[in-house]
């Protein structure tokens, strides 16, 4: 037979519980907040660069870039409203690291094939090494609403057999 006090057990029981929910609910928010502002939290690897001393950088001359090993690097910079270059020739079968940064305010770019989409932070490089499989042209729109040009903003990315 529940008396008064039992159920006063049962609702701090609960209450327990509903406050324990809330507070993950805060710390998962808090924690998704600091890695997407500070990478490196999580054991990615932070790179930071002042977007204005691009052009001490390889983001000066934006494109993809053979090095002296054969190793492929494209540089992709994001302003309002456009992406540098706005196409990208890359050949099919080979790893090509793109390192990407914005200048001004956040963009997004999901590149090629579907599965690699990155938020483009001001004051940050993103990373991203990536086989591009299958020949083709795809053309991509940036996908983080940047301003009123947003809509504009494309990238193709063509993959060359
Ligand atoms: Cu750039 Cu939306």
């Amino acid at each position: 037979m529940l008396d008064h006090h039992t159920i006063e057990k049962y609702e701090l029981g609960w209450l327990v519980v509903a406050l324990v929910l809330i507070a993950m609910l805060f710390a998962g928010v808090l924690a998704s907040m600091i890695s997407e502002t500070v990478p490196g939290f999580f054991g990615t690897k932070a790179q930071y660069i002042d977007p204005a001393k691009l052009s001490q950088t390889p983001f000066a001359t934006p494109g993809l870039k053979t090095g002296p090993d054969g190793a492929l690097d494209a540089y992709i910079v994001a302003t309002a409203f456009q992406f540098q270059p706005n196409v990208l020739r890359v050949p099919a079968g080979r790893p090509v690291t793109l390192h990407m940064v914005s200048t001004d305010v956040i963009h997004g770019l999901l590149l090629g094939q579907g599965n690699v989409n990155v938020e483009l932070i001001p004051g940050q490089v993103a990373v991203i090494t990536k086989v591009f499989d299958h020949p083709g042209s795809y053309t991509s729109e940036c996908n983080e609403y940047c301003g009123t040009g947003h809509q504009t903003m494309s990238f193709k990315l063509i993959v060359e057999a």
